[in-house]
């Protein structure tokens, strides 16, 4: 069984709130093994090189908002002046840019077994209203979409956590070069995986 490897990003809420060593340990007190840190100001590159450019990103997003209006009765057009997913979704993604330059953002590369499936569960659900208690926003946060998108602002989610195996290394070529990632044993690998 191979190792995967997952990106964390401490967003601006996160940071400005001074809680990116509580989520942090988080992910350490689980047993994944960071194996890289970085602490920088985004650029608007990076950050539209981050979140996909892709149809199927926007539609993902645009669809996610969209279910979510429909659950509380609300009405995307007023918001998004559109009901299309791609279109909403390419309007959050502008606000995304925005979002991650209010302060630098902080950044972790872990690794371990189970990894991705390992980092979403401990985020919890991407909307903060419907993430479970225990999980980081669900503990640390409480926005939610239509107060946000009343706004012009994204979601406050503290954190991004890659999706999938392809989305983490994509998204780590992104923000680190592969010098700056560290290959090392932790003491806990000894008890967690030896026979
Ligand atoms: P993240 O898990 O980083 O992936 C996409 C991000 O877009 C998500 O966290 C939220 O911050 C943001 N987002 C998605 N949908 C909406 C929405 N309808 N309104 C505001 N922000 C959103």
């Amino acid at each position: 069984m191979k190792k995967q490897r997952a990106l964390l990003i401490i967003k601006p809420d996160g940071v400005q709130r001074d809680i990116i060593g509580k989520i942090l340990s988080r992910f350490e007190t689980v047993g994944l093994k960071i194996i890289g840190l970085k602490f920088e100001w985004a650029t608007e590159e990076k950050v539209i090189a981050h979140y996909p450019e892709t149809e199927a990103w926007f539609k993902k997003v645009g669809e996610r908002t969209l279910t979510n209006y429909k659950k509380k009765g609300l009405d995307a057009r007023k918001i998004f002046k559109t009901d299309d997913a791609v279109s909403i979704g390419k309007i959050v993604k502008s606000w995304l840019v925005t979002y991650f330059k209010e302060s630098p953002v902080f950044m972790a590369v872990v690794e371990g077994y189970d990894a991705i499936e390992i980092v979403r569960k401990l985020s919890g659900n991407t909307i903060p209203v419907l993430a479970a208690p225990g999980t980081i926003r669900g503990d640390f946060s409480h926005d939610t979409i239509d107060l946000a998108n009343e706004q012009n602002r994204p979601l406050r989610n503290l954190i991004h956590a890659s999706d999938t195996i392809e989305d983490g290394e994509k998204e780590i070529k992104v923000w680190f070069n592969e010098d700056e990632l560290f290959s090392y044993e932790l003491a806990s690998e000894k008890f967690m995986y030896s026979l």
